[in-house]
Order: C-alpha cells, then sequence, then structure tokens
C-alpha cells in the first residue's frame, strides 16, 4: 500500500500573533475562559428551613433537646420506627432468589400501581370501572405533584393559575413554579379559631377565574392539621363544580390521619362520584415508612363520559414521555415492598394495625399535650391540639416564641409555630408542655 505523506496547513503571522496573546493572557488569569456562573450570576441561595432545623438540632450537645421539625413518625423513644409489616416484606423480598435488580418500566412496577389506585380511589371506583384512571409510580408524592405540575403546565390550554392553601407545604409553591404555572392562594387557617377559614376559602374559590386548578390537601393539612369536615367537602365540591375548577389532590397521609384507610380517602373518592376530572399525588413516605425509598403514585382520573377512556389514554401516553424525559423509570425497591404488601390480605391487615399504632400514639399525645397546657392554665386556649388531625399541630406559637423555646429550651420547630406531633413521646413530653407553659407566660 503506497503511503501517503500528510501535510500541516500553512501557518499564517496573524493567528501566530492571537495565540500568543492567549497564551499570555491564560498565563496571567489561570484560565482562559472567563467564568459564566460568577458570583454574581448564581446567588447564594437560602438554606432549606426544614434541612437546616435539623441540621441546628443535630449540633446542639444539650441532653433535653426536642426534635418536633422533621414530619417523619418517631417511637415512644424518638427513634425512627420499621413498621413491623415493612420488616416483614422486606425480608421475603431480600430473601427471594428471583430478585434483581432490572429496570422497572416507564410508568413503575405494574402490581404497585394497580394496587395503588385502589387504594386511594376505591376498588369499586367508577374511574376504575369506566378505565378512566391511569397511574405512574413517581419518586414519592413530591415526584408526583412535580409530574402532574408538568403535565398541566404542558397540557392545560388555558394556561391556568394554581390555587395553593394559605399556607402549605412549601414545596408546592417551587415545584410549581419550577413547571412554570403561575401560583396563587387561598386563606385556609384562620389565626383567631386555629381551626379552617372556611368562609375565606369558598369566598376565595368563587372568586378565582373559572377553571382554576386548585390543590387540596385529602387529609391530615400539611403544615396546620386543619381538615375540612364532609360537609364542607361537599360545599367545597359544589363551588369547585360552579366555577369548573379543576381539583389537584395532593395525598401524603392516608391512613396515617385517622388510622382508618378509606376515611381517609374520602373526598377524593367524593369528588369522583361528583364526577370531577381530577388528578391525585399520593405518597407512601408516612404511611409505610418508606421516606427515603422514594415511593409514590400520580393518577390522572378523567372525566365520565363517552370520550373519558380515550382520552385517559392519550393522557397515559403523554404522563409516560414526560416521565422518560424527566427520570426514566421509577426505583424499584420501595415499590416492591409496598406491592407486596398491598396485594397480600394477611400483609395488608398487619399494616392496617401498624398504622393504627402510628396514628394511635399521636393521638395520645395530642390528647397528653392539651390536657398538660390546660391542667398548667397557660394562657390562651389549647382545643386546636386535638381537633387538628394527623402528624402536624399548628400551635399558634408565634416566631418570637418559637425562637425563645430553641434557644433557651433547646426545642426545635419550624418557625410558623408547627410542630410534628411524632416528636412527642411520654419522656418528652412533661419538659415540651413547660417550656411552652413557661414561653407563653413570658412573652404575653
Ligand atoms: C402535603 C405533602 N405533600 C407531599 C409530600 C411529599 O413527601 P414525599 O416526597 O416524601 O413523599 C409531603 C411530605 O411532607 C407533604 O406533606
Amino acid at each position: 500500500m503506497a503511503s501517503r505523506s500528510y501535510q500541516n496547513p500553512p501557518v499564517s503571522p496573524s493567528s501566530i500573533a492571537r495565540d500568543r496573546l492567549s497564551s499570555i493572557s491564560s498565563h496571567i488569569m489561570g484560565s482562559s475562559n472567563p467564568s459564566v456562573f460568577t458570583t454574581s450570576t448564581v446567588a447564594a441561595a437560602p438554606e432549606d428551613p426544614l434541612f437546616g432545623l435539623m441540621k441546628a438540632y443535630r449540633e446542639d450537645p444539650s441532653d433535653k433537646k426536642v426534635d418536633l421539625g422533621i414530619g417523619a413518625y418517631r417511637d415512644n423513644n424518638a427513634k425512627p420506627w420499621v413498621l413491623p409489616v415493612v420488616k416483614k416484606a422486606d425480608d421475603a423480598i431480600h430473601n427471594d432468589p428471583n430478585l434483581n435488580h432490572e429496570y422497572l418500566s416507564i410508568g413503575g412496577l405494574p402490581d404497585l400501581t394497580a394496587a395503588a389506585q385502589k387504594l386511594i380511589v376505591g376498588a369499586d371506583s367508577p374511574a376504575i370501572q369506566d378505565k378512566r384512571i391511569c397511574t405512574l409510580q413517581t419518586i414519592s408524592g413530591t415526584g408526583a405533584v412535580h409530574l402532574g405540575g408538568l403535565f398541566l403546565s404542558k397540557f392545560h390550554p388555558q394556561k391556568p393559575t394554581i390555587y395553593l392553601s394559605n399556607p402549605t407545604w412549601a414545596n408546592h409553591n417551587q415545584i410549581f413554579t419550577n413547571v412554570g404555572l403561575k401560583i396563587a392562594s387561598y386563606p385556609y387557617f384562620s389565626a383567631k379559631t386555629k381551626g379552617l377559614d372556611f368562609d375565606g376559602m369558598l369566598q376565595a374559590l368563587r372568586a378565582a377565574p373559572s377553571g382554576s386548578v386548585i390543590l387540596l390537601h385529602a387529609c391530615a393539612h400539611n403544615p396546620t392539621g386543619v381538615d375540612p369536615t364532609q360537609e364542607q367537602w361537599r360545599e367545597i365540591a359544589t363551588v369547585m363544580r360552579e366555577r369548573s375548577h379543576f381539583p389537584f389532590f395532593d395525598t401524603a397521609y392516608q391512613g396515617f390521619a385517622s388510622g382508618d384507610l378509606v376515611r381517609d380517602a374520602w373526598a377524593i373518592r367524593y369528588f369522583i362520584e361528583q364526577g370531577f376530572e381530577l388528578c391525585v399525588a399520593q405518597s407512601f413516605a408516612k404511611n409505610f415508612g418508606l421516606y427515603g425509598e422514594r415511593t409514590g403514585a400520580f393518577h390522572f382520573v378523567s372525566a365520565p363520559g363517552a370520550e373519558g377512556a380515550v382520552a385517559n389514554k392519550h393522557i397515559a401516553s403523554q404522563l409516560a414521555i414526560l416521565q422518560r424525559s424527566e427520570i426514566s423509570n421509577p426505583p424499584a425497591y420501595g415499590a416492591r415492598i409496598a406491592s407486596r404488601i398491598l396485594n397480600d390480605p394477611a400483609l395488608f391487615a398487619q399494616w392496617e394495625e401498624d398504622l393504627r399504632t402510628m396514628s394511635g400514639r399521636i393521638l395520645e399525645m395530642r390528647a397528653g399535650l392539651r390536657e398538660r397546657l390546660e391542667s398548667r392554665g397557660t394562657p390562651g386556649t389549647w382545643d386546636h391540639i386535638t381537633s387538628q388531625i394527623g402528624m402536624f399541630s399548628f400551635t399558634g406559637l408565634t416566631e418570637t416564641q418559637v425562637k425563645i423555646l430553641r434557644d433557651k429550651w433547646h426545642v426545635y420547630m419550624t418557625k410558623n409555630g408547627r410542630i410534628s406531633m411524632a416528636g412527642l413521646n411520654t419522656h418528652n413530653i412533661d419538659y415540651f408542655a413547660e417550656a411552652v407553659d413557661s414561653v407563653v407566660r413570658e412573652t404575653s
């Protein structure tokens, strides 16, 4: 084979000069390209308040410290609790010789998504019978909220505003803003009654432009612990129907609030019965204690009618594309645990028992705290501690009081006065009541 000879292209004097200049400047500057992402283009973000609180708690050396910040269940010894039923399912999966670590499909584990659907809308739901519900497994509840937000942002023809309760889970604001939805709020909590500002809420829903998206916490509202009664849910549905609003349910505490899975899903099932087109973001973090396994689901229920099932198929296909581009496919391990429990009647019954253990301990702490504050004669009223439900209580303590509780008593809670009831136990409840009593007197 004949060899070829390669020749370098001729070098012009101007390119030699340019190279020399660039080499001198990189010698002086230390880098040949100027930085785009300087401190002036990227401002330092504030620390996530909740995770900052956790850090401060961990670093506090006091042996009296009390953590009422993070929304995760703790047992009576302030330790994370692996649900016995989860341990059982986990062991079985772990010992299964056929277990592998292949990818799940884009929509997740089919046994989980089918069971998750029945769990939230009811096995006999008209949405399932009419095949107008689709479900994708997601990165826990956060991923489900995000997927729903992204879908609405891309496909809702009116680019509507999403209305969030005031207050709400702080991440709602960030997630919906990130996907380009406009956000607004509706009144929810009455500082006066420490209950629902029902009139304010209905008024805002009436005033919102027709066809708005309304985010509703299905049960155990975070951060207030205040839920509408069934009668109030009916009225909310009536107003939303009149205004053609779209309900976006967020359910992170099913079974954890009342201890009863069906009761905690009541509002969602009622809205479906009423013929709403809606979506649901479902988390299995709290009710299975699968926080770090990131297990959840997103459901879209199409409106009843001739087109419902076909429209739902279209929606499912678009959700799959969005999911593929965002996470490709969801994580498998937590899904396997939840699926095994949901699909096995004996394990399911044991799960219900575990849910009652968690919700029951929280109810005891609510009653215990109220009783202690009332018997001390702590200024103010404390009945809201027991009328609120779920993981959190909105105590009504002010930012100043929260600061004193932290600085002087080593009690950690968010500055809006929210406490995680699961952080209380028989060892620290007296101390906490004493701290609240002292701080409320000191500041009133
Ligand atoms: C109202 C609400 N929605 C969604 C979530 C999502 O949680 P996760 O992503 O851990 O399932 C939470 C968790 O605190 C919540 O309180």
